[in-house]
C-alpha cells in the first residue's frame, strides 16, 4: 500500500488532528506528517501535535498560506477544525480534505450542531468531503449519522458527533491511501 504526506491545519483544540495522529502513529493510517500548521498561536492542538513529535508551524496570515505549504508539498492537506475559508489559489492546487458537523449540505457554516436543534431535526451527523471554493462544499466522501434527542443541548449533540467525527476522518483518509477515491484539485 502507498504512504502519502499530509499537512493538517487546525485553529484550536485539534481532537480530529489527534485522532488522525494516532491513527497514522498506530499504523491504521499509512501516512507522513509532514507539519501541522495553525494559524492560531494559541490553539491547544499545537501541543498534542508536539507530543505525537509532529513538526508545529504557525503562520497567522492567510496570505503567506501558500508558500509555507509549497515547502511541503504535501500529497493530502486534512482540515480538522481549520476555522478560515482557503483562497482559491490553495483550493485549486491541492487535495483537500475537511471535516463538517453535519450531514452536508445540510447545516453549513458555523454553529452546525446549534442549527441542527434550532430545526428540530431528529437526526445529524458528520461529514468528510473534499474542498473547493465555498463554504463547506464539495464532494461527499463519508457520513457518519447520530440521533437528536430532544433533551439535547448544542454542546451534548457536538460530542455526538464528534465521536464519530474521529472514527470517520481516518477512514476517509485510508480510503484515499488505497486508492479507492481519487481527486483532482479544481
Ligand atoms: C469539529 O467539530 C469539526 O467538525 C469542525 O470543527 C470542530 C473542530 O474540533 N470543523 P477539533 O478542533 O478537531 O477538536
Amino acid at each position: 500500500m502507498r504512504s502519502i504526506d499530509v499537512v493538517i491545519l487546525i485553529s484550536g483544540r485539534g481532537s480530529n488532528m489527534e485522532a488522525l495522529l494516532k491513527s497514522i502513529h498506530s499504523g491504521v493510517i499509512q501516512a507522513n506528517v509532514l507539519a501541522v500548521i495553525s494559524n492560531k498561536p494559541t490553539a491547544l492542538g499545537l501541543e498534542t501535535a508536539k507530543r505525537f513529535g509532529t513538526e508545529c508551524i504557525v503562520e497567522e496570515n492567510l496570505d503567506n498560506l501558500d508558500s509555507v505549504l509549497t515547502t511541503y508539498s504535501p500529497d493530502l492537506i486534512c482540515l480538522a477544525g481549520f476555522m478560515r475559508i482557503l483562497p482559491p489559489n490553495i483550493t485549486a492546487k491541492y487535495t483537500i480534505m475537511n471535516i463538517h458537523p453535519s450531514l452536508l449540505p445540510l447545516y453549513p457554516g458555523l454553529r452546525a450542531p446549534n442549527q441542527a436543534i434550532k430545526a428540530k431535526a431528529k437526526y445529524s451527523g458528520c461529514t468528510v468531503h473534499f474542498v473547493e471554493e465555498g463554504v463547506d462544499t464539495g464532494p461527499i466522501i463519508l457520513q457518519a449519522v447520530v440521533p437528536v434527542l430532544d433533551s439535547d443541548t448544542p454542546e451534548i449533540l457536538a460530542d455526538r458527533i464528534l465521536g464519530q467525527e474521529h472514527i470517520i476522518y481516518s477512514q476517509a483518509v485510508n480510503a484515499f491511501i488505497q486508492g479507492r477515491l481519487s481527486r483532482t484539485p479544481v
